[in-house]
């Protein structure tokens, strides 16, 4: 993807109405509204994007299947997942036997796990200090979230943070993720490698798919009679829980790969939306002086991992939303019609792929006001936004099953990071966003740190 694409997202929302049809003739790609609609179908598929809330609110809500021409081009790596279902059937069946490993008790349960990372997290900061050496903000923060997901939903201590970004975890996911978009964008690609980055991507997923099938292996070489037969217990790591699994019939519900999704999922979206976040409310004084308040009042000084406790933190909430609707890491999610439907007034026409995308409608002037204002007080009055005007992890059924638990480690490390830390960008620096797998930070975040005083 080219470097201003989510920018190109925004503008031509705004120049071609909120529903406009891409064609793809060579390298170039006509925009059409939805108004004229062609019945050419490109050289790959017709993808017609959505930004009209009414019309993303009622294909999420109705739960319009994925579409394949998109969601086969992660295959390679997913397999037959959840998050690349196609079959509805089969994703019915697969989201209710995950459901329970995602009940908020289970989720908080897996504090003492995220703790234990977030500790090494400061650590490194703390080394940071006090060399007074710089450190890449945007690498720490993947490097704790490879931790952190790899351990509760991956089975695999990655030891990511104590290595550093060459760690081979990174650099697997570094072969695969904006392979994979591609792949996902251009499904040939995949399915005809005859790029090198496609070869090592293949290359890649096999190594990842071999350490997925030996952590399964593990859990369930670990398994007591005990743990096949009992109710769930919430101090279970999602992980053994999903691992562990059977259907009535004895056989396991989930195999390696299905669990390997969750790797891919979570890691990205979660770091990024901490960088973000950093990112904006240093360049905002105002907005850092009210969530510095309200972490001081709530989190005491000295405490160097933040508790359940003190995280009840209603402004970081705010904050946190903001971030997420002016960069949302998720663009959004590919359905599909197969046949012409029409729905709030606009005929959808059959065999189409449907990019119910975000960027564009996180910030439509139609539906924000100031909507190239990062502003978190839009959030106070605590009233929902208009249907489908509002969707980072997705929208209606079929949204984001990590949303929990990236809620939970985005607030613990955030609260501990600017409660312990002041912290300076590098002189010059200005955050770049770079649409890839997720949107991410071009070229990281280097950042010096100093342990506050009080
Ligand atoms: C800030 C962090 C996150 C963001 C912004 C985010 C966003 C999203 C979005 C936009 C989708 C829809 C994708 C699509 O339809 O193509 C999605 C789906 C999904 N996410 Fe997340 N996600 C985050 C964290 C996580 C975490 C931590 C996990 C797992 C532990 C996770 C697991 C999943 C799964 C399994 C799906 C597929 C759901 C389905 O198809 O039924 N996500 N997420």
């Amino acid at each position: 993807m080219g470097n201003d694409v989510h920018e190109k997202w925004i503008q031509w929302n705004r120049e071609y109405g909120q529903i406009f049809q891409t064609v793809s003739a060579g390298p170039v790609i006509h925009l059409i509204s939805h108004i004229n609609f062609t019945k050419w179908n490109g050289l790959f598929s017709r993808v017609i994007y959505i930004g009209d809330p009414r019309l993303v609110a009622e294909i999420a809500t109705s739960n319009w299947p994925k579409s394949a021409a998109q969601y086969d081009g992660f295959k390679p790596l997913d397999g037959d997942a959840l998050f690349v279902q196609t079959n509805q059937e089969r994703w019915k069946m697969q989201s209710k036997r995950l459901a329970p490993a995602f009940q908020p008790n289970v989720i908080q349960s897996q504090y003492p796990c995220l703790a234990s990372h977030i500790g090494n997290y400061v650590r490194q900061l703390d080394r940071a200090a006090e060399t007074n050496s710089v450190i890449d903000l945007s690498s720490l923060n993947i490097l704790l979230s490879l931790d952190f997901i790899g351990d509760i939903a991956f089975g695999t201590s990655f030891n990511a943070i104590n290595q550093g970004p060459n760690c081979r975890i990174a650099q697997l996911l570094e072969m695969i993720l904006p392979e994979l978009m591609k792949c996902g964008l251009f499904p040939l690609r995949g399915k005809i490698p005859i790029f090198q980055s496609t070869r090592i991507m293949n290359r890649a997923i096999t190594e990842l798919r071999d350490m997925a099938k030996e952590a399964v292996k593990d859990a369930r070489k670990n398994e007591s009679a005990e743990d096949g037969n009992s109710k769930i217990k919430p101090s279970k790591k999602i992980f053994e829980i999903l691992a562990l699994q059977r259907e009535a019939d004895g056989n396991y519900t989930f195999n390696a790969q299905e669990l390997l999704a969750f790797l891919v999922a979570g890691g990205d979206p979660t770091a990024h939306t901490m960088s973000f976040l950093v990112w904006q409310v240093l360049k905002n004084p105002t907005i850092f002086a009210q969530l510095r308040a309200e972490i001081d009042a709530s989190i005491p000084y000295g405490a160097e991992v933040a508790t359940l406790e003190h995280v009840k933190l209603p402004y970081l909430n705010m904050v946190l939303k903001e971030t997420l609707r002016f960069s949302s890491p998720g663009f959004g999610t590919f359905r599909t019609c197969s046949k012409d439907t029409a729905v709030a007034g606009v005929t959808l026409p059959a065999n189409t792929t449907l990019a119910l995308w975000n960027p564009q409608v996180h910030r439509d002037p139609r539906l924000w006001e100031d909507p190239d204002k990062f502003d978190p007080e839009r959030w106070r009055s605590g009233q929902p936004k208009l249907r489908g005007s509002y969707f980072p992890f997705s929208y209606g059924p079929r949204s984001c099953t990590g949303q929990g638990l990236a809620m939970l480690e985005m607030t613990l490390t955030l609260a501990t990071l600017l409660r312990r830390y002041d912290i300076t960008p590098e002189p010059g620096f200005e955050l770049e966003y770079l649409p890839s797998f997720t949107l991410k930070p071009k070229n990281g975040f280097p950042i010096r740190v100093t342990r506050r005083k009080c």
